[in-house]
């Protein structure tokens, strides 16, 4: 029997160990794979290549995805959903395995529902899905941001200046919260809570009067400000309709310059926290996912997604991955106030 797998959305670190996972597991268990190449795209297109032993070895620690990726939506695209049946059935896939975010497993879900024999691998480096606890990519996201927030502590402590790193999340904080608190940020701004310019700029000047010469300001690129006049341009969507983000640094630091008068520099960290080699936990969490994955699809757990909760891998129905979004509540974003100023 054959299995398909794509890998949809933005690339991020941990995919192609899920790719491997799922080869040799599903091998081990005498199914064929195959790859199904740029996310749903590639289901439109009947675009495929072969998975065995040799295309995935070495794959392990490699960032991005081997199968490439699109943000297609094929709902979105003229005969899209007919064509993604017809080569599902010309494929002669028994089922396939969608590995993606909120997008991809959005239009996974309504396949599954159409009947389609359909499991989901949860991934983001935004870790923003409901029903699992994490996402493979975000710890390593994580990571390179709080690296670059420890980099720019250098500057920031030699010059007497405002660092402001504006770094990726989407519409959730929690790559800004947790790489803040790990970098040791002054000030942590994510889209949950809007930005009160006047109190960033108290805490950056009562820095200063007990004698620190320099603040670091993380912004999450989805945070807003509270005044109703600080808006950002509107930004191109996606087929999925979703607004580019990023750019709520570049506005930031300069309101930071004109209300303080101190010298305001900003580091946008954008698709670098989303390159490179997987950290370890990516890799094992992946890996995991994978193998999961191919057990789904032998005891016929269609519909399901493979989910962290806690330290175990379960499965959810993938509509609860996508209804809500996970996003960061009140009492950990406190952690990262008390560290304020
Ligand atoms: O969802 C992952 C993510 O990296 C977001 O944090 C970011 O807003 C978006 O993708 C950027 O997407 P793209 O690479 O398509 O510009």
């Amino acid at each position: 029997m054959r299995i398909g797998i794509l890998t949809g959305g933005g690339d991020c670190p941990g995919l192609n160990p899920v790719i491997r996972a799922v080869v040799r597991k599903a091998m081990n268990d005498g199914f064929e794979v195959i790859g199904i190449k740029n996310g749903w795209k590639g289901l439109i297109e009947n675009d495929t290549t072969a998975l065995n032993l040799d295309s995935i070895s070495g794959i392990l620690p490699k960032g991005g995805t081997i199968l490439g990726t699109s943000r297609t939506n094929p709902y979105k695209k003229e005969g899209g959903l007919e064509n993604v049946k017809a080569n599902f059935k010309a494929l002669g896939l028994y089922a396939l395995i969608a590995v993606g975010g909120e997008d991809t497993l959005g239009v996974a879900t309504k396949l599954a529902k159409e009947g389609l024999n359909v499991v989901g691998v949860p991934k983001t480096i935004d870790n923003d899905l409901s029903a699992t606890d994490y996402t493979f990519g975000f710890d390593t996201a994580l990571n390179i941001a709080t690296e670059c927030i420890d980099r720019l502590h250098t500057t920031a402590e030699s010059h007497h200046r405002i660092m402001v790193a504006e770094v990726m999340g989407r519409h959730a904080g929690w790559i800004a919260l947790e790489a803040g608190i790990a970098g040791g940020a002054d000030v942590v701004l994510i889209p949950e809570f809007p930005i009160d310019i006047e109190e960033v700029c108290d805490l950056i000047k009562k820095r200063h009067q007990r004698g620190k010469t320099f603040s670091i300001v993380v912004v999450s690129e989805g945070a807003r400000f509270k005044e109703a006049t600080m808006v950002l341009q509107e930004q191109k969507l996606d087929e999925f309709g979703h607004v580019r983000l990023g750019g709520i640094g570049e506005i930031l630091a300069k309101e930071i310059e004109k209300r303080t008068g101190y010298e305001t520099r900003v580091s946008v960290l954008g698709h670098i926290q989303r390159g490179g080699s997987p950290s370890a936990f990516d890799r094992v969490l992946g890996t995991r996912f994978g193998v999961k994955a191919i057990e789904l699809v032998k005891e016929k757990k269609f519909g399901q997604m493979v989910s962290l909760s806690g330290n175990k891998i379960i499965s959810v129905p993938l509509e609860k991955a996508t209804g809500t979004l996970k996003t960061v509540d009140p009492e950990y974003y406190e952690i990262a106030r008390v560290f304020f100023g």
